[in-house]
């Protein structure tokens, strides 16, 4: 595959990257401050290093994306640079410049009116040689080679829950609920959420806060489950790796249930797959 491809799935609570050559994430935080030895030099810290500055005084930490979708356009697009960054200067990449690059984003279904902007931005700071935005739960059916299916993502911020019959979006609708509600709930700190061990001591609080995700869940996905019957039921998402999150989601009428192959990275690597369409 070219190695100039790219699948960026820009989350609430990390961006995910696929490129030939492999996946990686960091966490959708940013960090600004002053240098104290350069008088008015602006230092941005992105990722795992935004999160060591968390207690930094002179350091302030923005998390950009807010239930998919960008809060501050800089900060987005610094998460961006952050991610290709990483691959041009990776020991694959050999004199690969932005321009080289061909990008296949995703935004969630209900945030299709930032698409405009979003390209905009990107274009006129990176100009790679493509960018495009998709529909991030469709490309975890791609990821998957489904033409059909009923999506169910649960991501930090939102859930998504996409039904793609004959290879159209037959209903999509995101939900302002996702693990966020329950890392809310159990952390003492605004970062704390990017560590996973936390799901795993089983406290009254993540044990009410993950039944109140699944019951939101579950209200809405059932609907969609009576209309569309005969559609297989993907999860995934970081959501779908938290202990018991999609067991308590499953009811009478949401039974068959599979979970999509490497979850928290299937949008990427369906945004990926798409990306060598472009070229
Ligand atoms: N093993 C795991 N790997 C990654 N995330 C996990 C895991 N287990 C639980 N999670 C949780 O799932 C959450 C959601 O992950 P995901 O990366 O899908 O969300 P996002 O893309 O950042 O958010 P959104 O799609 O809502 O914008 C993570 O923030 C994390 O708390
Ligand atoms: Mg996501």
């Amino acid at each position: 595959m070219n190695k100039n491809l790219i699948g960026l799935d820009i989350g609430t609570g990390s961006v995910k990257v696929a490129t030939s050559s492999g996946t990686f994430s960091f966490p959708s935080i940013i960090a600004r401050g002053k240098s104290i030895d350069i008088e008015a030099k602006e230092i941005v810290l992105v990722g795992n290093d935004a999160l060591k500055a968390e207690y930094v005084k002179s350091m302030a930490i923005r998390t950009p994306v807010y239930r998919g979708a960008p809060t501050s356009m800089d900060d987005y697009l610094d998460l961006i640079r952050h991610a290709l960054d990483h691959i041009i200067n990776s020991k694959d990449a050999i004199s690969v410049h932005y321009s080289d690059l061909v990008i296949m984003a995703g935004i969630p279904y209900n945030a299709k009116e930032h698409v405009g902007k979003i390209k905009e931005a990107v274009i006129e700071s990176f100009g790679p040689k493509f960018f495009g935005v998709m529909f991030q739960a469709k490309a975890t059916l791609d990821h998957m080679a489904l033409q059909d299916g009923i999506v169910c993502h649960i991501g930090h911020g939102t859930t998504e829950i996409m039904a793609v019959s004959h290879g159209k979006i037959a209903y999509g609708q995101t939900l302002m609920h996702g693990v966020g509600d329950i890392t809310n709930a159990i952390c003492s700190s605004k970062t704390q959420y990017v560590d996973n061990e936390i799901f795993l001591k089983n406290t009254p609080e993540l044990a009410n806060s993950r039944k109140i995700l699944a019951a939101n869940i579950s209200d809405s996905l059932e609907k969609v489950v009576i209309d569309y019957p005969h559609l297989k039921i993907v999860f995934a998402g970081g959501g779908a790796l938290v202990p018991r999150l999609v067991s308590e989601i499953k009811n009478g009428i949401i039974k068959d249930v599979i979970i999509a192959e490497n979850p928290v990275f299937s949008n990427a690597l369906g945004m990926l797959k798409r990306a060598e369409k472009c070229i």
